[in-house]
């Protein structure tokens, strides 16, 4: 079947087989299978970022595995379990209408609650790391459930061990957060947040305030994929050491950064828009007008072509600054 619907990139390329997995049981059922008859597979969430560069030789297992689940709460919290295909927006709706805090910074992130840990997801100053306990995940080789509580994820900037050391060795099941119930502690640090609730004449926002500013500011930056097929960020934004960054400074005194424990991180698209490459369009793909960071494929796009652009943008990228883009998204 055509994976063109399942990838938000909206990359025309098919898979072999494709089944859709609803139970933990459907999932054994379907590596067994896929194991019998030595084929590869693809495990697959909201397909919001990868970056299909070939047809899939092999299964694809579409994971639908569903619930939201309270396993415990007190006063103050809520510890909450969630299924691998719930939609990730969804869940943090559902988690608001309870007035659950943590994840409203994380309102309208595209994808699964099941892709959320691969790597880490972010925005507005909030990772999933922060309201993170433990993911329940089955072992492809093996075939049993295993535990994994934040400290053995090794979380970091758009990263986990599942995207390094454990990468395609296991398949993520469910995810456990833990909430707040009242006193939730708001971030507000980012500027575009500030701004918008101040536009409002919100004073004292609530979580929902929070989620509310947060959606309208990325409805207004982001391409929406059912629009334009994009998968977010196609690069992560570098850090560099802060010699290298006050070298670059003598020469552009307005490069924009912002202090990490590692170094000075640098808006990769701002590094993105000063090759040029801003609104650059190459027949159906191109680099988007507004968020140079976002590789769009505007119809029929071919994903080697994507990598190619991609390939081309960080050659020039660290031609100009020196500095080496890594992709976020995953090709496959
Ligand atoms: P998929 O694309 O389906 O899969 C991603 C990878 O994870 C693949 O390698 C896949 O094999 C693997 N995978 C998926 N599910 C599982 C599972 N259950 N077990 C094991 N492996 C699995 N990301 C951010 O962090 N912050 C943002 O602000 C953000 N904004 C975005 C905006 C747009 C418009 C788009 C299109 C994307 C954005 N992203 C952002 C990226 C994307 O939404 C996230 O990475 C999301 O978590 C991907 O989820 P998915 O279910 O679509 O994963
Ligand atoms: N910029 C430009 N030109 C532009 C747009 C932005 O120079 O046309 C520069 C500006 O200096 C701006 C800076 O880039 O201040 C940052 O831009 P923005 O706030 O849009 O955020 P980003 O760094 O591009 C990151 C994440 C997003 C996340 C937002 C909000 C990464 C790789 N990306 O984007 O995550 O939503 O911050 O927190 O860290 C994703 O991962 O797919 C994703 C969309």
């Amino acid at each position: 079947i055509s994976l063109q619907p399942y990838n938000t990139f909206g990359i025309d390329k098919k898979a072999r087989f494709f089944y859709v997995v609803n139970t933990l049981e459907e999932l054994r059922n379907g590596l067994h299978y896929a194991k019998t008859h030595a084929l590869n597979v693809l495990i697959l969430g909201g397909g919001s970022n990868i970056l299909l560069t070939a047809d899939w030789d092999g299964l694809v297992l579409f994971n639908q595995l569903r619930g939201i689940e309270i396993l415990q709460e007190d006063e103050n919290h809520v510890w909450v379990e969630a299924g691998a295909g719930e939609n990730w927006h969804a869940f943090v709706m559902h988690c608001l209408e309870n007035n659950w805090g943590g994840l409203e910074n994380l309102s309208l992130i595209p994808g699964t609650v099941g892709a959320s840990p691969m790597q880490n997801i972010g925005a507005y100053g909030v990772e999933i790391k922060d309201s993170f306990i433990s993911l329940q995940a089955l072992n492809r080789e093996s075939l049993t459930v295993e535990v994994f509580d934040s400290e053995a994820c090794q979380f970091g900037y758009r990263e986990s061990i599942f995207k390094n050391t454990h990468k395609d060795k296991y398949i993520i099941l469910s995810v456990q957060f833990k909430l707040t119930k009242q006193n939730h502690p708001l971030h507000t640090s980012y500027g575009a947040i500030q701004a918008t609730l101040e536009t409002k004449g919100i004073k004292t926002p609530t979580i929902q305030d929070i989620s509310n500013a947060v959606i309208e500011i990325r409805s207004s930056k982001l391409p929406d994929p059912k629009v334009i097929g994009n998968a977010g960020s196609f690069f992560k934004n570098p850090t560099i050491y802060s010699h290298q960054f006050q070298q670059l400074q003598k020469s552009y005194p307005d490069i924009p950064s912002f202090p990490t424990e590692q170094g000075v991180k640098i808006p990769a698209a701002w590094l993105i828009q000063q090759c040029g490459w801003k609104g650059k369009v190459f027949g159906p793909i191109g680099v988007h007008k507004d968020q140079p960071l976002v590789l769009v494929n505007f119809g029929g796009g071919e994903g080697k072509a994507i990598v190619q652009l991609s390939k081309d943008i960080q050659a020039s990228v660290f031609g100009k600054f020196g500095i080496m883009l890594h992709p976020e998204v995953n090709f496959i």
